[in-house]
Order: C-alpha cells, then structure tokens, then sequence
C-alpha cells in the first residue's frame, strides 16, 4: 500500500486546448499520464491529484477528462486547482456525492491513509506582476494585486483550517497537507501555510501549479523546518506519480 500524488493533468478530452505550446514534455501528455500510473500505482494504493485537472469550463465539459481519472487505478482524491472552473468550492458536497465510491472531492474536509489525515485546499500565492531590475532582481510589484491576493490566501486559510479541525475531531493527529499553489512565493521564505503546517505537525506538504523549468524553485523543496515540501506538477515529474509514503 502506497500514497502517491501527481498534480496538473491539465485534460482536454472536451476542450479545444492542445498543450503541445507548452514545450515537448507536454506531447501526448495523457498517454504519458495513462502509462506511468499503470506503471506505478497498485489498485491498493492512493493516488492524490493536486489540481488543474481539466480545461473544461463546466461539469459538463469535464466529463470525460473525470472519466479517464476514474479509470486510473487506485483511490483517486482530487484537490482544487485555479483552472478546476467545474468545481464550485461551495459545492463540494455534490460533486462527492455524484462521483461517490468513485473519486473523492478534498475541500473543507479530510480523509485517511492509514494513521495519517489527509487534508488540504486550493491554497494561492501572490504572482505578481513583479518589477525586476535589469539583472532580473525583484524590485518593486503590484501592491493592488498582492492586497487582493493576501484577501485569498485568508480565505484559502480559513478551508484549510477547516480541514484540519474536521480530522482533529476525529482523532487524527498525523496529517499530510495537500496545496494546489506552492505554499510560498517568490518573496517569502515562510507564509501563513507553512506556519498551519508547523503548528499542525505536518509530515509533508504536496504542491504543484509550477510549470516550466524556470518555475520549479519558485518555492520550498525538501525539509524545511522540520516539515518535507514536494513538487509535484505533472511536468515537473514528466507525468510520473511521485511516492508520498509507503
Ligand atoms: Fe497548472
Ligand atoms: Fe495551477
């Protein structure tokens, strides 16, 4: 038995958004996706997808990219992300109760590997617009935007905390914490999700949204104070579903 996570599918079994622009890792990325997880991942196991999943604007639009992540094997678990326009944050519920038994919606409530509370949200850092200097050195951003942004991460903040008090309650006391966003940026070496991580005692954090090379250090990889924070964007893993915990 094994927990693994893969984020940024990015499917357009319905949409018209090739992802080919994106650089050769994104060639026929779903044949990759369908390949390794088979590869990989056990009909026992976990697998936790991190978000972006599908470039469909509605439900209806996202069918088949939620079908080809039914058929992968194991329990799947599926986290928000910015593009995931077909999951209304309010309506967790239903899409759980739809696909039940099937795939399981992770937003303001938890669920379990072995000892460990799975929880986790969309999560959001501030991107900017930064202004750099002409050796590429942060000198100044968009303080409109980084307002704005600070009013989500409070938000995404208060579903997380959520999360965690859901399986308090219910006596867990080990957690991995799953983000779509990657828990800092570029400014920051710590932020209101990496200190909910410490005060909860997190084993590791999973995150994604990094895409490209030039993005991957965009935020922590590895142990940082006492909690281990891993990279897990599709392309960043060449679509191969990364160990989490035996
Ligand atoms: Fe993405
Ligand atoms: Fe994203």
């Amino acid at each position: 038995m094994a927990l693994y996570a893969l984020g940024d599918l990015h499917l357009s079994f319905q949409a018209d958004k090739p992802m080919d622009a994106f650089g050769k890792v994104w060639k026929h990325h779903e044949q990759k996706i369908e390949k390794y997880v088979n590869q990989i991942v056990k009909p026992e196991d976990t697998l936790v997808l991190t978000g972006d999943h599908s470039w469909g604007r509605k439900l209806e639009e996202c069918r088949e990219d939620l079908a080809f992540i039914e058929r992968l094997p194991g329990r799947k678990i599926l986290l928000r992300g910015n593009h995931d326009m077909f999951w209304d944050a309010k309506k967790t519920n239903r899409l759980n109760e739809e696909y039940n038994g099937r795939l399981f919606f992770l937003q303001n409530n938890f669920t379990v590997y072995k000892d460990y509370a799975l929880v986790g949200t969309k999560g959001y850092t501030f991107e900017g617009p930064f202004y750099l200097d002409r050796r590429g050195r942060v000198i100044g951003w968009d303080e409109e935007r980084e307002a704005q942004a600070k009013k989500l991460v409070a938000r995404e903040m208060e579903r997380l905390r959520k999360s965690f008090q859901a399986a308090e309650k219910e006596g867990y006391r080990k957690y991995i914490m799953f983000l779509h966003y990657p828990p800092t940026n570029i400014l920051e070496e710590t932020s209101p999700f990496t200190e909910i991580a410490e005060e909860y005692g997190v084993d590791t954090v999973v995150y994604s949204h990094c895409h490209g090379e030039r993005r991957f250090g965009d935020s922590i990889r590895g142990m940082f104070r006492g909690v281990n924070y891993m990279l897990v964007s599709g392309d960043y893993l060449n679509f191969q579903p990364a160990l989490v915990m035996r």
